[in-house]
C-alpha cells in the first residue's frame, strides 16, 4: 500500500504514521525527520537546509526529489510505504506520480487530516512543554511565530494538493480534531478498504 498523509503542521501525521508502521508493516518516510537527521549530522545537505527549515519555509522540490526517490528504492519499500509530510507542493506530487509510474506502481490513497489552526497551536505548546519536561531539545521551528508561518506556508503551497488529488479520485479526508484513537479509527476504516482489494 502506498499512502500519503497530508495535513498542516501538528495535525498528527507523524503520530498516525508511527502507528500505521506497526499495524500495516510498511515504513514511514518522513522528509522532516530525514532532513532533521541531516541537520543533526552536519552534512552538506543538513547545512544547506538548516536556515530554510528553522524559519518555517519549504526546502526545494529538487532536494525532496533526491531524498525521496533514493529512499523508495530501498527493499523495505517494496510492499509499500507511508509518505508522511513528504509531498508538500504540486511539483512534488507530480514528481511522485512520475517516479511511481516509472516503477509501474501506483499511489493508493491520500488521507488529509483536518484540524483548526487554534487547536494546532495548542498541540504545539503541549509538544514543546513535553519535550522540555523530558529534557530533550525543542525543534528550532517549534515556537509560536515560526509555527504560524508554517501554517501559512501550508495554506499557500500545500493546500493546492487537495484539489489536485481530489481530481485524481485519491483524496479522503478525516476529522483530525478528535482524540488520537478517534482519528486512528477513521484512518483505519479507509486503509481497510484498500487492504481488502
Ligand atoms: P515536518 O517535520 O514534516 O513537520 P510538519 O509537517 O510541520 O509536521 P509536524 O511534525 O510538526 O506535525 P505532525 O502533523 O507530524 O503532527 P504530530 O504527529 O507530530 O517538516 C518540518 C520542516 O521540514 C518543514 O517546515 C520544511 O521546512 C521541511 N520539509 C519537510 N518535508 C518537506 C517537503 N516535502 N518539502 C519541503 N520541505 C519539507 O503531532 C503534533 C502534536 O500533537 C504531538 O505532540 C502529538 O502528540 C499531538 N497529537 C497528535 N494527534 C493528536 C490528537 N488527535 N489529539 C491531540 N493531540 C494530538
Amino acid at each position: 500500500m502506498i499512502l500519503i498523509l497530508l495535513g498542516p503542521p501538528g495535525a498528527g501525521k507523524g503520530t498516525q504514521a508511527e502507528r500505521i508502521v506497526q499495524t500495516r508493516r510498511i515504513p514511514q518516510l518522513s522528509t522532516g525527520d530525514m532532513l532533521r537527521a541531516e541537520k543533526a549530522k552536519g552534512t552538506p545537505l543538513g547545512k544547506k537546509v538548516q536556515a530554510i527549515m528553522d524559519r518555517g519555509d519549504l526546502v526545494s522540490d529538487r532536494v525532496i526529489e533526491e531524498i525521496v526517490t533514493e529512499r523508495i528504492r530501498e527493499p523495505d519499500c517494496k510492499r509499500g510505504f507511508i509518505l508522511d509530510g513528504a509531498v508538500r507542493t504540486v511539483g512534488q506530487a507530480k514528481m511522485i506520480d512520475r517516479v511511481l509510474k516509472k516503477q509501474k506502481r501506483e499511489l493508493d490513497v491520500v488521507i488529509e487530516i483536518e484540524v483548526d489552526e487554534e487547536e494546532l497551536v495548542k498541540r504545539l505548546k503541549k509538544r514543546v512543554a513535553e519535550t522540555k519536561a523530558a529534557g530533550k531539545p525543542v525543534r528550532a521551528d517549534d515556537n509560536e511565530e515560526t509555527f504560524r508561518k508554517r501554517q501559512a506556508v501550508y495554506r499557500e503551497q500545500t493546500a493546492p494538493l487537495i484539489p489536485y488529488y481530489k481530481k485524481q479520485g485519491k483524496l479522503r479526508s478525516v476529522d483530525g480534531m478528535g482524540s488520537v484513537a478517534a482519528v486512528a479509527k477513521a484512518i483505519d476504516a479507509i486503509l481497510d478498504e484498500f487492504a481488502a482489494e
